[in-house]
């Protein structure tokens, strides 16, 4: 492109001074490639989910905006961005959990921008900051043993009530370091103070029918065998396993388990979301800005719901019919607490379930 530039101007002054024309040529090709080699943003993509990556394709043929994603761990590549500082080429942070957003930001890591009208008429205001925005929505909840667990033990269930002694021997979660677990107990310090939740995880531990290990899916694969009555886990994992993505054996598990949405009779259910954050000092501000609003359009929202199984941020598009089928969409979500609390309550929440014992 700069060559052809070169030439069509060396043309269209060639009665002038050649010397003059080299300066405006180089000058303009120079301002061209600028604008050439910008049309591009680099996403630090913390979500493991490989469909991601379609779907950046996806917004560079609708824009011919570049999309460099760097793939990686969480915790790996925030702690590259904050060693670059100033030099680093991140533009959005993604990943999933409100938790890590709002930890990020509180590190000083991000900047305000993502205000425009499209992403504040797209998703609603407890599920973003005007430095990160909910892209998606997951739940965590319990699921059940329906040939163990009965509807009046189910009845009126809370996360508060899996303390209970009658859960004794019957609960199974993942460990406390899990980021969905520091995001779910830190909403219960927020609603319910830390004192009153590390009495909480007291009880938690007493019922755990053995020591955390494994993840959101194994959990569930633990009630199907019999091991647990319930676990805890996220909305998404329960679609992903029935869909056969996972292999047979846990797509079967997936066909013992019931969910339940816990805490319907009060702020209801624990919502979380994947996060965009805009990154301070980003260096295509305005491209993130662009790719976020297309992340919150129907044909992406589809993208994520019918690739994660993942509850769709805005209005107007439905989830996945594994999702509509074997979770519902009748529940109460909570609302009243915003996500934004969720990092600034996560040491606490680490803390308390550190202190009952919890692995
Ligand atoms: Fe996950």
């Amino acid at each position: 492109m700069r060559i052809i530039l070169i030439l069509i101007l060396t043309n269209a002054e060639e009665r002038r001074d050649m010397r003059k024309t080299s300066i405006f040529a180089l000058i303009t090709s120079i301002f061209v490639s600028t604008i050439v080699y910008a049309n591009e943003i680099n996403v630090f993509n913390a979500r493991h989910y490989k469909a991601d990556a379609e779907l950046y394709s996806k917004f560079t043929n609708k824009t011919g905006i570049k999309v460099n994603l760097i793939n990686g761990k969480a915790g790996a590549l925030e702690k590259r961005i904050i060693k670059e500082g100033a030099d680093s080429s991140a533009d959005l942070y993604i990943t999933a959990d409100a938790g890590r957003c709002g930890a990020f930001k509180a590190k000083g890591m991000t900047q305000g921008g993502l205000t425009s009208a499209a992403i504040k008429a797209a998703v609603p205001s407890n599920f973003r900051t005007s430095h990160w925005v909910g892209v998606a929505k997951r739940a965590r909840i319990v699921y059940y043993a329906p040939e163990r667990v009965t509807g009046a033990e189910l009845s009126g269930l809370t996360y508060e009530s899996l303390a209970d002694p009658k859960w004794k021997g019957r609960l199974v979660i993942r460990k406390s370091s899990n980021i969905y677990n520091k995001s779910l107990v830190a909403s219960l310090v927020k609603n319910n103070g830390k004192a009153a939740t590390a009495e909480w995880a007291k009880g938690v531990v007493a019922n755990m029918a053995r020591t955390p290990k494994g993840n959101d899916r194994a959990q569930i694969m633990a009630v199907a065998a019999g091991e647990a009555d319930i676990a805890v886990g996220n909305t998404y994992y329960l679609a992903l396993m029935l869909s056969g993505n996972k292999g047979a054996e846990q797509q079967a598990a997936a066909k013992k388990v019931k969910a339940f949405f816990p805490n319907q009779n009060d702020r209801g259910t624990h919502m979380n979301i994947s996060c965009a954050a805009l990154v301070k000092g980003a260096p295509n501000k305005a491209n993130a800005i662009k790719l976020v609003e297309f992340l919150l359009t129907p044909e992406a929202q589809e993208h994520f719901t019918n690739n994660t199984f993942e509850f769709p941020m805005i209005d107007g598009v439905s989830p996945n019919p594994l999702v509509v089928n074997n979770l519902g969409l009748d529940f109460k979500q909570d609302l009243k607490t915003k996500v934004s609390s969720y990092g600034a309550k996560q040491a606490d929440a680490l803390e308390v379930m550190t202190a009952a014992g919890w692995k």
